[in-house]
């Protein structure tokens, strides 16, 4: 397997290269002849496992391939020296920090005062909509106002009809925030012909706003994202955020039942599993303007699509450019050998946290390297799956769930759900989350792949690179725009977390 899997990269001697590739043509060959025998065996094992159990069907696509695995124990990494169970999986050692999220007795709210109502249509994905929730909890607090359970968004790319109560445990959300605010289900009758006002959040809600509120009795907001600042807030409003964030928005317990099941039947034999949050999508490559490792007629496809949504400002994207400057999703093939360059064996257990990769190869790149790989399709049951299907919300909660709990989070795409999953991982103790530093990544896989560098130089480099980026402690960056700084929700700290004194 190992010999196979390095004559695939082409290196400095293209003529040697074509020759290996034909030999491996008939090796391979044979191989696919033999592992067809050994699926024969396996379908009607599991067959059999099938028939005096249903509880867990494990889908043809995605099957077991530990027989794969366990021929590849422990395997070299490039630099030379073996890199341990424990460096591929250990987190960050983060001794001196602890969450800091408690109310003290003088911010519990009081119970009688509420100078009006917000009602607030939740905008974007998932996560964007939660971070969005969080900051509104958060101004309603400031403004000593009530919460309307938030509408949410059922027009976005990932049109899912749900609504709070069918993603969130509503009645917990509620409970666990009653110190901080009050929050309802709908509007009291008394208010219900105030027309709400309309209003485009401006950046102060003690003052203007306040005056607003008071007078209407009822504000509504019609987006809910980008509505706090990430830095210069005070502290008690930083941990009313995470409050709402990490505790108050916890799911409904169906979905929250599924995700367990899921990390346990992935734990099953106590092994690690590493959670990949491909977003090699068709809406992420539209809205970005990536074509890389796509065909031109995809690429066309993707155009179309990025022309007919309105508010995706930028039409004009030159995708090498912004592959070049570490602006694209990685493709299934750059996660593999990423993975490959950091050490990790080709047995390792990845789940996909991600709907269907878009292209006609799909993840072809990545199971030809790690072929253990896991998705909410293949480790729930049909029956289990079938209240979520199609509620693309829903789906992505359950994801949300199994990748909080892996043992080491890699996204490809820093987008809202790698920065909600990054933060929560933050907030829970600093788990391992890998980074990836796009831009050095890709100037250095092309040298590579244009033979102007050994494997052993480039995995040295790529390890090199990340020894620093797995989520340990580290102050949350500001910068000179909302653009440029680190998002609150990507990492808590400071404000939910501290250090021990
Ligand atoms: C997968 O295959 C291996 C080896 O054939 C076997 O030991 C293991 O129990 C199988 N796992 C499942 C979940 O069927
Ligand atoms: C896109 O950018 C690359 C790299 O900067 C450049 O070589 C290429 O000519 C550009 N393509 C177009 C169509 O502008
Ligand atoms: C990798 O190659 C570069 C030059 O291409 C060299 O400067 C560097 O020392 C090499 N690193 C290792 C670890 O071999
Ligand atoms: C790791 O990065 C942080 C900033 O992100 C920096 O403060 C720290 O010194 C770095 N550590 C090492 C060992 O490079």
């Amino acid at each position: 397997m190992n010999a196979m899997l390095r004559v695939l990269r082409p290196g400095r001697n293209r003529s040697r290269w074509v020759l290996k590739a034909l030999m491996m043509l008939v090796l391979s060959t044979m191989f696919v002849k033999l592992m067809l025998m050994s699926r024969f065996l396996e379908f009607h094992a599991n067959y059999r496992v099938m028939n005096h159990n249903s509880y867990f069907l494990i889908r043809p696509v995605l099957a077991n391939h530990s027989y794969m695995a366990q021929r590849v124990v422990r395997e070299k990494n490039g630099a030379g020296h073996e890199l341990g169970h424990e460096q591929l999986w250990r987190s960050p050692r983060s001794d001196n920090y602890h969450k800091c999220i408690d109310r003290s007795s003088k911010e519990t709210r009081s119970k009688t005062v509420t100078n009006g109502y917000i009602l607030v249509h939740a905008n974007g994905g998932l996560n964007q909509m939660k971070t969005g929730i969080s900051d509104m909890v958060a101004i309603a607090k400031i403004m000593d106002a009530t919460l309307v359970l938030p509408s949410l968004d059922h027009k976005s790319f990932w049109t899912d009809p749900s609504d709070f109560k069918e993603i969130f445990d509503w009645k917990h959300f509620k409970r666990a925030l009653e110190d901080d605010i009050e929050v309802v289900e709908s509007l009291p009758p008394e208010f219900a012909a105030v027309k709400p006002l309309r209003k485009a959040p401006p950046s102060y809600y003690g003052g203007e706003m306040l005056g607003l509120l008071r007078r209407q009795k009822v504000i509504e907001f019609t987006h809910s994202d980008s509505r706090l600042a990430n830095n210069g807030v005070p502290d008690s409003i930083q941990r009313i955020r995470c409050r709402a964030m990490y505790e108050a928005l916890r799911y409904t317990k169906e979905i929250e039942e599924l995700g367990k099941k899921l990390v346990n039947r992935l734990r099953g034999n106590k092994e690690p599993y590493l959670a990949l949050h491909l977003r090699y999508e068709k809406d992420m490559l539209a809205f970005t303007g990536c074509t890389h490792s796509l065909t031109s007629k995809e690429a066309q496809e993707l155009r179309k699509l990025r022309y007919k949504v309105r508010h995706w400002k930028e039409k004009r994207i030159n995708s090498t450019e912004r592959r070049l400057q570490g602006g694209c999703p990685m493709t299934p093939r750059e996660v593999a050998v990423f993975l490959e360059a950091l050490g990790y064996p080709s047995a390792t257990k990845i789940y996909i946290v991600a709907g269907e990769t878009y292209g006609q190869n799909g993840l072809n790149g990545l199971v030809n390297k790690y072929p253990n790989i896991h998705s909410h399709s293949s480790l729930a049951t049909e029956e289990e799956l079938q209240p979520f299907m199609q509620l693309q919300n829903q789906l992505a909660a359950l994801d949300y769930i199994v990748a909080l709990e892996s043992d080491v989070f890699v996204y490809t795409y820093d987008g809202n759900m790698a920065k909600a999953v990054r933060g929560h991982r933050i907030f829970e103790g600093f788990w391992k989350t890998i980074d990836p530093d796009k831009e050095n990544f890709v100037r250095l896989i092309e040298e590579m792949d244009e033979g102007k560098l050994t494997w052993e130089n480039f995995s040295a480099q790529i390890q090199s690179l990340h020894a620093n980026r797995t989520g340990a402690p580290h102050p949350r960056l500001a910068g000179d725009s909302q653009k440029l700084e680190e998002s609150f929700y990507a990492n808590p700290f400071p404000g939910c977390i501290c250090r021990k004194s």
